[in-house]
């Protein structure tokens, strides 16, 4: 079997990247298999820039945000050539596997290495929660605890106010964490990717929280909703009055920061353990995903192939929760 693997980190980083980082190393040293930290994902990589890690190089990084291997994205890497040039720099130390802990793009990268017949493994890790085959990415659970925690500051400013306040959220192409927030946060409005609100509709739920008498309202925002939430703020400052004044707020990266929570340590340290473990047993191609309670092993282009789709019994929650 394998006597020397990898580990990366690749895409926007997420917390719990680093508990996944230690498990990895630990786990592999344990089977007597050496592994090598490969510095700034694909970028490292092509550049060679990787070295050995020992048990104390993963020692007091579980509770720490960020990678400490950092993270890159990287165009090269896209490109056949630069996939070849990879391997190559992999096979020269004498490195047999790679485990991949990244976000969607990073495991399509994983993918293509194993397409070049390199053994691969993925473990997902993105606060974006849009990888398919899995339950949940490592940080997730961490970003949302992190906008909770800004929607409960904000509503103690927008009460004492009686103004009403857009949050906007990251996700890139996914609503997921801002359909969770407005779940979680008891946000007045959501509008995400997955389910466009016309600016009128927006403004219309936030006047009815004012004529029922609320002293305040929120309204969460997926980035990667349909108009800026720039547009929106304009639109309902300066085109239509919903009764409360209106302030805007893009949580942007302090949503990715920040000590992991408890959930995310145990799940990044278990997809960790089970990459070493599948790999080991011989498996390739595949990403660890949470399926129940189980950890599982599934084939990393299902994975990729399409978005997560979001749970629609959370927006009929949401309607009527609202209120
Ligand atoms: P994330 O992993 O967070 O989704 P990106 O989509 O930016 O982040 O992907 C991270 C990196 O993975 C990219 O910069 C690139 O180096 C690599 N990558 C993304 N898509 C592919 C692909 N289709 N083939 C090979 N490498 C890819
Ligand atoms: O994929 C994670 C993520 O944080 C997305 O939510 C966001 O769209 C993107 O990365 C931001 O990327 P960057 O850190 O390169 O600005």
């Amino acid at each position: 079997m394998f006597k020397r693997i990898a580990v990366m980190t690749s895409g926007g980083d997420a917390p719990g990247m680093n508990a996944a980082v230690r498990a990895v190393v630990r786990a592999a040293l344990d089977r007597g298999v050496e592994v090598y930290g490969i510095r700034q994902a694909y970028a490292g990589l092509l550049a060679g820039n990787m070295e050995l890690l020992t048990s104390r190089e993963v020692s007091g990084i579980i509770q720490r945000g960020g990678t400490i291997l950092q993270t890159a994205r990287n165009e090269e890497f896209k490109t056949k050539a630069g996939q070849s040039r990879a391997k190559r720099n992999l096979h020269q130390r004498g490195i047999e596997a790679v485990v991949v802990i990244g976000g969607d793009g990073s495991l399509r990268g994983a993918l293509a290495l194993e397409c070049l017949g390199f053994p691969v493994i993925g473990v997902p890790a993105s606060i974006d929660n849009d990888i398919n085959g899995t339950n949940m990415s490592i940080g997730v659970d961490t970003a949302l605890n992190v906008i909770m925690d800004a929607l409960d500051r904000i509503r103690d400013t927008a009460t004492s106010h009686t103004r009403a306040f857009i949050i906007e959220v990251m996700g890139r192409n996914c609503g997921y964490l801002a359909i969770t927030a407005a779940l979680i946060g008891g946000a007045e409005i959501v509008i995400t990717p997955e389910q466009h609100v016309p600016m009128e509709e927006v403004a219309q739920a936030l006047s009815n929280a004012y004529s029922r008498g609320k002293s305040h309202a929120i309204a969460v925002i997926a980035e990667g909703a349909s108009y800026r939430t720039a547009d929106l703020s304009n639109y309902l400052t300066n085109e239509r009055s919903v009764g409360f004044e209106i302030r805007l707020i893009i949580l942007g990266h302090i949503v990715r920061g920040g000590s992991p929570t408890a959930f995310d340590r145990l799940l990044a340290t278990r997809m960790g353990v089970k990459a070493v473990e599948l790999l080991l047993d011989g498996q390739t191609g595949l990403m660890v995903g949470l399926d129940g309670r189980d950890m599982v092993g599934i084939p990393i282009k299902d994975a990729t192939g399409t978005m997560r789709p979001l749970n629609e019994s959370f927006f009929a929650m949401h309607n009527f929760l609202s209120r």
